[in-house]
């Protein structure tokens, strides 16, 4: 089966990606949106932050995927499942996979490959970059027979309001690599009304996200072992994405990348430091910057949660926690929410 990508436009209601990306840089300190990281390159040099070995979440949440995700599939028993950010989708496969197989098991027909064809099964991944959102639909749909892949083009929010304006069957969304985290909490309560307003009643919401463990640990995880620089080229990226959008002069030269752990808000904070005195111009936005020496430029919050934190804020959307599996260590966990009545 072919995939198909659908460019989904921001409904009126949405704030206009410029107007974010100029709201978020007049903010103290500055800060860009998560998704202005991910262009192709972006999308690239986060792989290889997956790959870093100090770098637990990728590996941790694809082991707990591995073993649970029969269990996972069969919970959420939905024919649509929709993902929030999906990037290359490596670990969503195993979901998948389960999903199908339990699809064939449960309609029986003459063969098993004619039986996946008939009855398919859809996979809607939302993403901002597109290049990773081809690449990874066409590989899914090379392997796994039977899967329908219609990639949505977009932010988060426009995925989900096509999905509301194209309704099918049973839906679920998966929102894994611990993206919820990636965000501050008013933006993570718009959001979750957001998918509260397209799952309808009994339908599943899983979340993965990482666990608090302490400054060490997490100033360990989020920065560069010696000799790497994927996390450094990956906060850089911003910049370089601020130049090529909006023509702005930012010397790459002229920042430090590096991450510090809030404890106050349990956040992990990506940040650039400015390492001499500037006035950078971003001509598409029409405005300047004035960033002294030493100031700071946010590029991505990781938000830590503990469960009752987690299934507290969740649950104030119509949300009730269904199930959840941790690690062994309790560092990493996949929640699996079920929407009911408000
Ligand atoms: C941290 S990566 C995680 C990728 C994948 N889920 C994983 O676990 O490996 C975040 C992904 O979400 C996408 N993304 C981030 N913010 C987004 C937004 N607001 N709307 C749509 N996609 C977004 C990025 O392009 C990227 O592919």
């Amino acid at each position: 089966m072919r995939a198909r990508i659908i460019p989904v436009a921001d409904s009126g209601d949405t704030v206009p990606e410029d107007t974010v990306v100029r709201d978020l840089l007049r903010e103290t300190p500055p800060r860009l949106p998560p998704w202005l990281g991910y262009d192709e390159t972006g999308s690239r040099l986060f792989e290889r932050i997956t790959e870093l070995p100090i770098y637990h979440l990728t590996r941790v949440e694809r082991r707990l995927l591995e073993r649970h995700s029969p269990e996972i599939a069969k919970l959420l028993a939905c024919e649509r499942l929709a993902e929030l950010g999906s990037g290359s989708a490596k670990k969503t496969r195993l979901l998948l996979e389960s999903h199908l197989r339990l699809h064939l098991r449960r309609r029986p027909g003459p063969t098993a490959a004619a039986t996946a064809t008939a009855t398919a099964t859809a996979y809607l991944p939302i993403d901002v970059d597109r290049s990773m959102l081809e690449t990874s639909a066409a590989a899914l749909c090379a392997d796994l027979d039977g899967l329908e892949v219609t990639g949505l083009w977009g932010r988060y929010e426009a995925g989900l309001e096509w999905l509301r304006t194209h309704p099918g069957g049973p839906l679920a969304v998966a929102f894994l690599g611990s993206g919820f985290g990636n965000a501050t909490r008013a933006e993570r309560d718009a959001l979750l009304g957001e998918i509260a307003r397209t799952l309808g009643r009994g339908e599943g919401l899983l979340l993965s996200a990482d666990l608090d463990k302490g400054r060490e640990a997490l100033e360990t995880c989020y920065n560069d072992p010696p000799g790497h620089s994927a996390f450094a080229d990956f906060r850089l990226n911003y910049l370089t994405r601020l130049n090529d959008r909006y023509g702005a002069d930012f010397a790459l030269d002229d920042f430090v990348p590096d991450a510090v752990y809030n404890a106050e808000t349990s956040t992990v904070e990506g940040r650039l430091r400015a390492l001499t005195d500037q006035e950078v111009s971003v001509p598409g936005l029409g405005i300047t910057l004035g960033l002294p020496r030493g100031a700071l430029l946010n590029v991505g919050y990781s938000v830590k949660f503990d469960e009752q934190r987690l299934a507290r804020e969740v649950g104030a959307h119509g949300f009730a926690l269904r199930s959840r599996w941790l690690d062994e260590e309790a560092r990493y966990g996949l929640f699996l929410f079920r929407r009911h009545e408000d």
